[in-house]
């Protein structure tokens, strides 16, 4: 079967490597005009990676999590992050009210506070990504929320 990215990669050289888990490694070049490749070094020593091939394979890996979460297959994971003031007791109950009605999605959460008025919410979903994405949406636009964030991870089973 041709896989049907194979028009954009040309795999070569040597499938007799074999990482410890028995995965075969597959090296294959890239061209790049200048720029871009200095660019990308660049880029990969601002962000601390010692060798390009870490870097490309976090990029693809970012890339493919991406996918997951497009794609309506399967659990995704993620991290919600809220910012707000509880002396808002309506906007303490109504955080509240939402994430009881999602509890199915809500593995695990945690209030810190940070000083006499702020607090931040650390809540830890799994479930489909469409779901996710509404409850943090309701979470984040609830009035009186500072700050809010969802983190779109992956359950990690469908990535190496
Ligand atoms: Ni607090």
């Amino acid at each position: 079967m041709v896989d049907r990215y194979s028009h954009m990669c040309y795999l070569y050289g040597n499938s007799n490597t074999k990482r410890k888990d028995g995965m075969a490694l597959i090296r294959f070049g890239v061209s790049l005009d200048s720029k871009l490749s200095e660019d990308f070094d660049k880029w990969c020593a601002a962000n601390a990676y010692d060798n390009r091939s870490e870097a490309i394979r976090d990029l693809i890996r970012d890339n493919l999590v991406k996918d997951e979460w497009s794609s309506a297959k399967g659990d995704v994971t993620g991290v919600i992050t809220l910012v707000y003031d509880h002396h808002k007791r309506e906007l303490l109950d109504g955080l509240i009210s939402i994430q009881h009605d999602h509890q199915g999605l809500i593995i695990a959460s945690q209030h810190i506070h940070l000083d006499h008025n702020n607090c931040l919410e650390v809540i830890i979903v799994k479930g489909r990504s469409k779901e996710i994405g509404r409850l943090a949406s309701k979470l984040r636009a609830a009035k009186g929320v500072k700050h809010g964030e969802l983190v779109a991870t992956t359950t990690g089973s469908n990535i190496k």
